[in-house]
């Protein structure tokens, strides 16, 4: 099973759903739709799909349709002629000529203005444009990812989106799923950020506290991978020792740090089992749970694999 398609992580369901259905779409020529809330992966999934395309020779060209006004926004997709309009000092070509026998990945489509997606509609359909304040027709064959993190369902409903671009765009549609409902995720996705700005950062944080992890099972994570390695590099970059504890985490996941014990009263505790026992019952469900994979085990737990394998032993044959 590969946890990883094109530097994607995943060993969720979930993902392994969406790994099998990209190695079926991606080397189609297919028109791909992607789904999901901020920082889910949708820009590195376009990227995927097109490296393993038979497009990818060709270009990836992105053009995010929220970060520019209406004609701007079109002179980037189709290019104008000089003196097009105030400002258009040369002529300049537009991203689906840049794209063509490539790939365009149309970031937050659900901001396009119903002018711009008759425009682009008209691509779909006829392969062919002109560039603004052009009698020039252009001929391009490019395939479309397109991307939004609205319900476009919705917009079609109510009318802010045309219903023929929709059905054009959504050939194939890949909604990927908010990391809060994949916590299976969190532990791989930590190595791998880890491991990335250990490097990038010269560091060698190892692991995590346990209770670190349990607050990332806990959080909702709103901005979702994206949040995740931004917290992880910070973790890094702050973290005095080899483990990252609950002291480099952001405040607002700090607040979810639960420590029961403090509040309550020392003879309710007497029946308590003690801190071996806890230790010992801890890691023993841990490595059950990642099906005996010590290494990860270790990892979770944020001890080092002697560690682990001493601490093992000292329980002798139940380990
Ligand atoms: N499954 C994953 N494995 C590894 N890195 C990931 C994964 N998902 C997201 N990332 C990382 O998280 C960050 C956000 O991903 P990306 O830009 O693709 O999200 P997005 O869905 O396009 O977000 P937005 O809607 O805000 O543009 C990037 O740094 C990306 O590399
Ligand atoms: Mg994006």
């Amino acid at each position: 099973m590969a946890f990883d398609f094109s530097g994607i992580i995943g060993q969720s369901a979930r993902m392994q759903e969406i790994f099998a259905m990209l190695s079926l779409v991606a080397p189609s020529d297919a028109n791909i739709l992607l789904l999901g809330e901020t920082g889910t992966g949708k820009e590195i999934v376009a990227h995927a799909i097109h490296q393993h395309s038979r497009r990818r020779e060709g270009p990836f060209v992105v053009v995010n349709c929220a970060a520019l006004p209406e004609t701007l926004l079109e002179s980037e997709l189709f290019g104008h002629e000089r003196g097009a309009f105030t400002g258009a000092v040369a002529r300049k070509e537009g991203r689906f000529y840049l794209a063509h026998q490539g790939t365009l990945f149309l970031d937050e489509i659900g901001e396009l203005s119903l002018t711009t997606q008759a425009k682009i509609l008209r691509v779909l359909q006829s392969r062919e444009f002109e560039p603004l304040g052009s009698i020039r027709t252009l001929k391009v064959d490019v395939r479309i990812i397109a991307a939004t993190n609205r319900h476009l369902e919705i917009e079609v409903r109510e009318g802010r989106f045309r219903e023929d671009l929709y059905y054009r765009l959504n050939v194939v549609c890949i909604a990927l799923p908010p990391l809060r409902e994949r916590h299976d995720d969190i532990v791989l996705l930590t190595q791998y950020f880890l491991a990335h700005y250990n490097k990038k950062n010269a560091r060698q944080v190892q692991g995590l506290d346990p209770e670190v992890l349990r607050i990332f099972r806990k959080y909702s994570w709103p901005g979702n991978v994206r949040e995740l390695e931004n917290v992880i590099e910070r973790g890094v970059i702050l973290c005095p020792a080899d483990i990252l504890t609950v002291k480099e985490l952001p405040p607002a996941l700090q607040e979810l740090a639960g420590y029961p014990l403090a509040e309550s009263r020392a003879d309710e505790c007497a029946s308590e089992p003690s801190l071996v026992e806890l230790e010992r019952e801890l890691i023993l469900r841990t490595i059950a749970k990642v099906g005996g994979d010590h290494r990860q085990a270790a990892m979770i737990l944020g001890i080092s694999m002697e560690e682990l394998s001493l601490k093992l032993k000292s329980y002798g044959g139940e380990a």
